[in-house]
């Protein structure tokens, strides 16, 4: 494969390195991929996130693998393991699908690039001059390898002189917005607010919040779609306060075999990320250590409260979305 570089994925020397997000923004180590474990344990503790990213990290892993002349059978049970190693962003198993149906990883890495500049340019339409955007989670170079989705979008607007100002969420309790996207819009210098995920009703209601712009994991053929957990209770709030309300995807995040957002698998996490902080940046629990916990991953919104679908062949209404995506 030819060498690569984006914000979260090297390619160098026919060798696999991901940015370790679990220690951003204070520290940016590169982590070298040299077994289907590493990569496997990187995916699962968040070191490398962001479902396009996952799914093209899997793809590139396994063509650097079959470069190096790993027989087919090998190969195949390797790709299986990896598929399975986080169960609520389809594009992992949809990027993996592809390249054992001959897709070259390299052919999936540089789509991805594409598909977010073709996101972008979309949803930049929607956003006017001066609008004050509220974004959930993490969604640009960190979860792509472009310049992300709903990030993408904001980016584009940036530079299109739009003067957005963002409102970013935290993201309890693994902080991708606070950790990541704040980091993020500072490097691109796109003026930013960072709040609590409890806020954005306050912010809605005194009429600071004029879009939303979020991505998704898993989008359903009714629309419904997975994404962070949090991304429901803004959808509601958005209704609620008439703001519009995007969600951003590439069609590699659209699953096309299920019908509705309730056959989406949920992954659950552990309890340690509710009772306190927990992980590379150190861990303090504050919760007492027996407390039952209920810690989704991600929540699934009904396309009822999605004002339109940005993907990467244009914008969508839910009546658009539905004429092309409902067998
Ligand atoms: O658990 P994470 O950090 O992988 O969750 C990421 C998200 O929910 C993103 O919003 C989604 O993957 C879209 S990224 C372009």
């Amino acid at each position: 494969m030819t060498n690569f570089a984006s914000r979260a994925l090297k390619i160098e020397e026919q060798k696999l390195s991901l940015l370790d997000q679990t220690l951003l923004p204070h520290e940016e180590r590169w982590l070298l991929m040299d077994s289907e474990e590493d990569l496997i344990e990187a995916i699962q503790s968040l070191r490398v996130r962001g479902a396009p990213l996952i799914g093209v990290a899997a793809a590139v892993f396994l063509q650097l693998q079959k470069d190096a002349g790993l027989k087919p059978e090998k190969l195949n049970s390797m790709a299986l393991k990896i598929r399975e190693a986080r169960p609520t962003a389809v594009n992992l198993m949809i990027c993996v699908d592809q390249f054992l149906s001959g897709v070259s990883g390299e052919q999936i890495l540089f789509e991805d690039v594409d598909l977010c500049n073709k996101i972008g340019i979309h949803g930049a339409k929607v956003i006017e001059p001066g609008d004050n955007v509220l974004t959930h989670c993490n969604t640009g170079g960190l979860a792509t390898v472009g310049i992300g989705t709903a990030l993408g979008v904001i980016e584009t607007a940036h530079k299109q002189n739009k003067k957005i100002h963002v409102f970013v969420d935290e993201t309890r309790p693994l902080l991708q917005g606070g950790r990541l996207t704040a980091w993020e819009l500072g490097k691109s210098n796109i003026p930013y607010t960072l709040t609590c995920d409890n806020m954005a009703g306050t912010l809605m209601r005194s009429g600071r919040v004029q879009k939303i712009l979020v991505g998704a994991d898993r989008i359903a053929q009714n629309g419904d779609f997975a994404n962070k957990v949090g991304t429901y209770s803004v959808a509601v709030l958005a209704r609620h306060h008439n703001v519009p309300f995007y969600v951003c995807a590439p069609y590699t995040t659209i699953d096309l075999k299920i019908s509705q957002g309730e056959e989406i698998e949920i992954e659950m996490r552990k309890k340690e990320e509710v009772h306190g902080i927990t992980g590379a940046l150190g861990s303090y629990l504050w919760a007492p250590k027996d407390s039952p916990v209920f810690n989704p991953a991600f929540d699934v919104t009904p396309s009822e409260l999605v004002t339109g679908y940005i993907l990467d062949n244009g914008l969508f209404t839910r009546e658009e979305f539905l004429k092309a995506f409902k067998k």
